[in-house]
This record gives C-alpha cells, structure tokens and sequence, in this order.
C-alpha cells in the first residue's frame, strides 16, 4: 500500500468526528487534502471551515465549502490536521508545509484535535523531523543564535514567504524529549511568531492510516 493510499484512508476516516451543521476546523497538507476531498461529499450537512492556509482555504473553496473568518467563530467542536512527527504522548512537530502558526491558532478553539497521518509519522521520541521555528523577518539570525546556545542547528528554509509574511528556520538535531518545555522555552524567543512542536495542545485522537487498515488512538 502506497504512503499516499495511506494519507487517503486516515484523510476519509476524520469525516465520522465531523459534526453535523457544524463548522470544522481544517488543518494544511497532503493528508489535509484527502479530508477536504472527503469533506466536500458532506458539504450540505455542514456549515462550513475554518482554514489554516491559503491553500487549504482555495481547496475547500473550489469545492463548494464555506470558509469562515476565524474572528467571527468561538468554538470549533474538531480540528483536524496531519503531522510531520506525533509520538506516543500525542505530542506533534508541525509545520512542514509552514502553515504552523495559523494551525496553532485554528486548533487552539477545537474541543478536539483529530490528527490524520499515514504510518511512518509515529515516533518513539521527536526531532527527526527538523523542527520548524517562524520568525519575524529581522529577528531571523537573532532567533538562531539563541537556538543554538540552546542545541539546535537552525538552517533557514530559503525562498519560503509563510502565509503571514514571516519566515522559517528549521531546527535539525534535536532529541525532544521535553516537548512541552521547549515548546514554551521557544515561544519566549524574542521575533519568534509561533514553533511547530504541538505538546501543550496535543492532539486527542491519531488516525493511522497502516496497511492493515486505519488505526484509531486516543491520548
Ligand atoms: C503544514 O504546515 C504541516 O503542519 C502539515 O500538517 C504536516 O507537514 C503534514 O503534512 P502532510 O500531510 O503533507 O504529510
């Protein structure tokens, strides 16, 4: 079974957490796009999304869903998003396709965060993945000196613009095994915008799509 007939199956099986009338929280990526698909068949018996990238928006769009400003929505009863790593604590690194701060912000009103993932994304312990780190443009060198008298080994993700006008560093050797501290310890950086480690709000249910089938795991 291909790794994408993988993403596909965990992708159509998050529609069974979708409420109905509701409006769902829609997360960025690959996986993310075999949920939109999906979503699109139940589009009448929603309300419509709340996106987290400019991709994901022209997605549901070109499929007929609504697409809500997220200033205009208090509660989300799922947000559903894949994952570049999610370890057993259903802790995440995110941000791959560096749509991680607007994901933070949709899966921060969620009641529920479903991750979807095929099976190569479940990890012992994170920081395999670089961990990818959005920064205020001037901050960037500032940020990475400070990364590194931390440990890490930033490396700036050249010609990515993130949908907020900010750029990336992403963070390689990395041992995470205190996610949730360094995702603070981080977030207190001076021009960080947002990091992609996903420890404080993790995620609640893990769909993994496997070959034998999809996987279902509740942290
Ligand atoms: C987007 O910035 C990321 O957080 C994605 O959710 C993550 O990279 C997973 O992407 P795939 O579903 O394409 O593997």
């Amino acid at each position: 079974m291909s790794q994408d007939a993988m993403k596909k199956a965990a992708g159509w099986a998050a529609l069974e957490y979708v409420e109905r009338d509701s409006i769902v929280g829609v997360g960025t990526g690959s996986t993310v796009n075999h949920f939109i698909d999906a979503l699109g068949t139940i589009k009448d018996q929603i309300q419509g999304a709340v996106s987290s990238s400019e991709a994901s928006t022209e997605r549901l769009k070109a499929l007929g869903i609504e697409v809500f400003d997220m200033n205009s929505v208090s509660e989300l009863s799922v947000y559903v998003d894949g994952a570049d790593e999610i370890n057993h604590q259903m802790e995440m690194i995110k941000g791959g396709g560096a749509a991680l701060t607007r994901e933070k912000i949709v899966a921060s009103v969620a009641k529920q965060f479903i991750c979807i993932a095929d099976g190569s994304k479940l990890v012992d312990t994170l920081g395999r993945f670089p961990l990818p780190v959005e920064v205020i443009p001037m901050a960037r060198s500032a940020v990475a000196r400070e990364i590194v008298k931390m440990g890490g080994d930033p490396v700036y993700r050249e010609g990515c613009i993130t949908d907020n006008g900010c750029q990336i560093l992403d963070v390689h050797s990395w041992e995470i095994t205190e996610a949730k501290a360094l995702e603070a310890q981080l977030n207190n950086l001076v021009g960080v915008v947002t990091n992609g480690l996903f420890a404080r709000r993790g995620a609640d249910v893990l769909l993994l799509g496997t070959p034998e089938g999809v996987k279902t795991v509740k942290g």
